[in-house]
C-alpha cells in the first residue's frame, strides 16, 4: 500500500509575499479555484489580520472554493488567532488555522525578546484557542531550521499535548542541506513521545536552491506534508515548487512508494495563470513548468527522441499539461463548447461571463488560427476588473523603422472622457508608453518590462508584464495581444489601474473631453 503526502499550498500566503507579487481579491479566486482543480490538499488562503484585504480574501476562499481545507495563518496571538478563525470559519470541517512562532536564539532574542520558556507557554496558549475556534490546528515553529534540537522537541511536544495535529518544521531562511534537515525531521518524530498524534510537515525556503532537496530528504524521513508553491513563488528566492514535489514523487514510484491527490495534467495551466496573475515570468530553464522543460534541441537528443521518447524523456510533456492543450475550438465553435473548454481547465463560469468571453473568443479566432488555453486564461483574465478599469486603451497607433523616429498615437477612455497624445521614442513600446504617461497622474516609475510568447507561432499572443512603483506601491500589470506594441500599452494601463488615485492629467493640450 503506499502512503500518502499531503500538499498544503502556501501560494496565495507566502508566494504572495514575493516582492510585487501582489494580487487583488479576483485574482486570488481564481487562483484557488485552480488549485483546487490542480488537486491541493490544503490551501493556505492568506493572512487574515494582516489587512482587510487579506481577510476578504480567505473569507471568500473559504464560502466559495470547495474541495481543499482552506488555511488562514495567524501569529500566536490572541487577536490573529481569532480574525484567522473568522476568516476560514465559512469552510466548515475543512476550516485550518495555521498559528507560528519563531523558536530560533536569534529569533527568540532579538526579533520576540522573549525567553525559551516563554516562547513554548505562548505557543500552547495560541494552539489551544486554535483548537477551540477551529476544527484543525497546524503549528509552526519558525526558523526551526536554526533552532535548538532540544528546545524543539520540547515546544513540539507541547504543542501536540495542546491539541495541533500539524506539526510544521520550516527552514525559514534556506540554511539547511538536505541530509541534516531529513536527519532533523526524523530525530523529532524519534524523540518526541506525543509525535505519533501529529502529522509532521515541512516549509523550506530556497535561498540555497535546496528547498525541493530539503523538503524530499524531510519526506523521506516520515513528514507527510509538504508546504510549497506554484512556480516556487515566495519570499525572497521562493519556497518549494510543488510541480517539482509531485513530480519527484511520480516520476520516482520506483523509489518512493507515496502518492499525492495532485491531477498532475493541470500542473501547466496552473503555473502559466499564477505567472499571468502575478506577473512573474517562468524561467524558460524551469524544471517541469519552463517553455524548454521538454524541447530537445541537439541532434543526437533528437534522434535519441523520435527513436525513442524514454532516451530523453523521464516523464512525458502530457503528464504534466504540456500539448494537451491545443484547442480544436475555431470561429465556428460554439458557447457549450468553450464553457466545457473551460470547466476542463478550472474555470468556473456563469452565464453573463461567458457571454462576454465568448465576444473576446471570437475576435481573437478571427485573428489567430489556434487556440490554446493560454489563450483562453488570457481572454477570461480581461473580464474580472472591468468595474475597477479607470483607464481603457481606445486605440493606438505606432510607426517606426529605420529611417523616421518611432512614433505612437494612443486614444485613451479616462473615466468615460477620451483623451488623446502622441509621443516619440526610443522605439514603438517606448513611443507609447511615452504617450500613455502623459494623459494620467501619478504614472509610476519603470521597474520591470518583460516579454513572453505565450503560445507558439509567429501569430502567438505575446504577453507583456509592466511593473511600476509609485512611492511604496508596487503594481503590475499584464497584457496580450498578438501584436506586441498593443500588448505592452495594455500591460501599462492594467499596471496603472492598480495605481491609487490615477486619474487624467488635469490639463493636457490634447484633451479632447467628449
Ligand atoms: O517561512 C516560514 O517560516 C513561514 C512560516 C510562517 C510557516 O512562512
Ligand atoms: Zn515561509
Amino acid at each position: 500500500m503506499s502512503d500518502r503526502l499531503y500538499i498544503f499550498d502556501t501560494t496565495l500566503r507566502d508566494g504572495e509575499q514575493s516582492p510585487g507579487c501582489s494580487m487583488n481579491i479576483e485574482e486570488k479566486m481564481r487562483v484557488a479555484h485552480s488549485l483546487a482543480t490542480l488537486g491541493v490538499d490544503i490551501i493556505e488562503a492568506g493572512f487574515p489580520i494582516a489587512s482587510p484585504g487579506d481577510f476578504e480574501a480567505v473569507h471568500r476562499i473559504a464560502s466559495e472554493v470547495k474541495g481543499p481545507c482552506i488555511a488562514g495563518l495567524a501569529r500566536a496571538h490572541p487577536k490573529d488567532i481569532e480574525r484567522a478563525a473568522e476568516a476560514v470559519k465559512p469552510a466548515g470541517d475543512r476550516a485550518r488555522i495555521h498559528t507560528f512562532i519563531a523558536t530560533s536564539p536569534i529569533h527568540m532574542e532579538a526579533k520576540l525578546r522573549m525567553t525559551p520558556d516563554q516562547v513554548v507557554e505562548r505557543a500552547v496558549e495560541a494552539v489551544k484557542q486554535a483548537k477551540s475556534l477551529a476544527p484543525e490546528v497546524e503549528f509552526s515553529a519558525e526558523d526551526a531550521g536554526r533552532s535548538e534540537m532540544d528546545f524543539l522537541c520540547k515546544i513540539v511536544e507541547a504543542t501536540i499535548a495542546a491539541g495541533a495535529r500539524i506539526i510544521n518544521i520550516p527552514d525559514t531562511v534556506g540554511y539547511m542541506t538536505p541530509n541534516e534537515f531529513g536527519a532533523r525531521i526524523g530525530e523529532l518524530m524519534t524523540r518526541v513521545p506525543n509525535s505519533d498524534q501529529a502529522i509532521f510537515s515541512v516549509h523550506c525556503h530556497n535561498d540555497l536552491g535546496l528547498a525541493v532537496a530539503n523538503s524530499l530528504a524531510a519526506v523521506e524521513n516520515g513528514a507527510r506534508q509538504v508546504e510549497c508553491t506554484i512556480n516556487g513563488l515566495g519570499e525572497r528566492a521562493g519556497n518549494a515548487a510543488l510541480e517539482e514535489m509531485v513530480m519527484i514523487l511520480r516520476t520516482r514510484s520506483d523509489r518512493y512508494d507515496i502518492e499525492t491527490s495532485v491531477d498532475t495534467t493541470k500542473i501547466v495551466p496552473t503555473s502559466k495563470l499564477v505567472s499571468q496573475i502575478t506577473g512573474m515570468p517562468i524561467q524558460p530553464n524551469k524544471a517541469i513548468v519552463g517553455a524548454n522543460a521538454f524541447a530537445h534541441e541537439s541532434g543526437i537528443h533528437q534522434d535519441g527522441v523520435l527513436k525513442h521518447k524514454k532516451t530523453y524523456e523521464i516523464m512525458t510533456p502530457e503528464s504534466v499539461g504540456w500539448n494537451t492543450n491545443r484547442m480544436v475550438l475555431g470561429k465556428h465553435s460554439g458557447r457549450a463548447a468553450l464553457k466545457s473548454r473551460y470547466e476542463s481547465l478550472g474555470v468556473e463560469i456563469d452565464a453573463d461571463q461567458l457571454s462576454a468571453v465568448f465576444e473576446r473568443f471570437k475576435v481573437l479566432a478571427d485573428k489567430k488560427k489556434d487556440i490554446f488555453d493560454e489563450d483562453l486564461m488570457v481572454i477570461f483574465s480581461g473580464d474580472s476588473e472591468v468595474e475597477l478599469e479607470r483607464v481603457k486603451l481606445v486605440s493606438l497607433h505606432a510607426a517606426s523603422g529605420t529611417k523616421d523616429a518611432p512614433v505612437a498615437a494612443v486614444e485613451l477612455d479616462i473615466e468615460g472622457e477620451i483623451h488623446r497624445a502622441t509621443a516619440q521614442g526610443d522605439g514603438p513600446v517606448d513611443a507609447a508608453f511615452q504617450a500613455i504617461k502623459s494623459l494620467v497622474e501619478p504614472n509610476g516609475k519603470l521597474l520591470l518590462y518583460s516579454v513572453n510568447a505565450i503560445t507558439a507561432g509567429t501569430d502567438a499572443q505575446g504577453e507583456v508584464t509592466v511593473r511600476l512603483q509609485d512611492g511604496d506601491r508596487v503594481v503590475n500589470g499584464q497584457g496580450s495581444d498578438t501584436d506586441i506594441v498593443v500588448a505592452s500599452a495594455k500591460a501599462l494601463i492594467a499596471a496603472l489601474n492598480k495605481l491609487p488615485n490615477m486619474h487624467a492629467k488635469e490639463i493636457h493640450a490634447q484633451h479632447s473631453g467628449v
